[in-house]
């Protein structure tokens, strides 16, 4: 099969030749049609896991997907050949991944159906930003009527951040730096925005001077921000990786690991067929240009760049 991999550290990932995989015990292989691009691919891609997890080569890179199962292992159960799904790829070491033809992924954790009604493109979106975004709202503990700044929210995991806060009754302050982007993320639901690229906790604390309520931060500098925050509010961050990286004895920092159970994959699949959330597709891209939506994402984007695979 066709996949975009690479066969030693150091090597520029392009489209291989490999084995098509088997699905092993508990697993199913599905035929991805389409898969996205995540700031985890382009840290194998360069190198930076080296020594923190295992490599399998040819690494195929990759998390998100959508597709359809095309091959069921032993002992699965409430999965058939032919099934729409998506998901993330969980595996414990690098190698399997979604920018490929087929993957095999594991049902009971990263697997989940696709409604009908989702495309395979928005589905491929929707993964690991998605559960990031649950699983940072969650964090967050947001009540109806409380005020949340959501530092990086133009990006795949903001964008859905942006929508689930208001839809528990948040006001959202979004930080944006382009008209376009101010003009995405109010059509989102955001309420206000701030410049990032000016002193952010300063524009904050300038319309709501006792702080707010919770932050949520996805981009930039977690110690500037955190004087936004009121006393004994709630910091819920996908970049801090422990308290003791933001000491603070005003708020609670809440690191958050994005963990795409079944149950938080449905809930974005429902959210998403039932219109309640929208996925910004900024780009697709066919399998050979992934170098290219590498280079995009790095300098920056407005919501997910997607790989469609024929
Ligand atoms: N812990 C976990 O389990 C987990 C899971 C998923 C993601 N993550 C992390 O969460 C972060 C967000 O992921 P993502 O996929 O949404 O990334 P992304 O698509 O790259 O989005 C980041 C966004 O933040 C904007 N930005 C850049 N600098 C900023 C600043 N100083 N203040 C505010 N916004 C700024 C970017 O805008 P420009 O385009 O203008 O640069 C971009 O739109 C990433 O660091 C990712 O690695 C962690």
């Amino acid at each position: 099969m066709r996949a975009v991999a690479f066969a030693e550290l150091g090597a520029t990932p392009q489209v291989h030749d490999v084995a098509v995989p088997e699905p092993a015990e508990g697993e199913v292989r599905v035929r991805v049609h389409a898969a996205s691009v995540n700031g985890f691919d382009l840290a194998v891609a360069a190198g930076y896991l080296d020594g923190m997890m295992e490599h399998r080569f040819p690494v195929v890179l990759g998390k998100d997907f959508a597709g359809v199962v095309d091959a069921i292992g032993a002992g699965v159960e409430g999965y058939a050949v032919g099934d729409r799904v998506f998901g993330v790829v969980t595996k414990t070491f690098l190698g399997d991944g979604s920018f490929g033809e087929y993957v095999t992924v594991p049902v009971a954790v990263g697997l989940a159906r696709l409604p009908r009604s989702v495309s395979f493109v928005d589905g491929a979106a929707l993964g690991l930003a998605g559960t990031a975004a649950v699983d940072a709202v969650d964090a967050a503990r947001l009540e109806a009527g409380q005020v949340v700044l959501v530092a990086g929210a133009t990006g795949g995991v903001g964008n859905q951040v942006v929508q689930l806060a208001v839809r528990s009754g948040a006001t959202v302050i979004a930080t944006t730096h382009t008209g376009p982007e101010t003009a995405l993320v109010t059509s989102l639901g955001a309420a206000e925005v701030v410049d990032y690229r000016q002193d952010v906790a300063a524009q904050v604390l300038a319309a709501h001077p006792g702080g707010v309520d919770a932050v949520i931060h996805l981009a930039g500098d977690a110690a500037t921000l955190l004087p936004a925050l009121r006393a004994g509010g709630r910091f819920a961050s996908t970049l801090v990786m422990s308290p003791d990286q933001l000491p603070t004895d005003a708020a609670t920092v809440v690191p958050v690991f994005a963990t795409p159970t079944t149950a938080t994959l449905d809930r974005l699949a429902d959210d998403s067929a039932q219109r309640h959330t929208t996925v910004t597709i900024e780009r697709t891209y066919p399998l050979d240009q992934v170098g290219r939506a590498f280079a995009d994402f790095g300098a920056g984007t407005v919501g997910k760049l997607v790989i469609t695979i024929d």
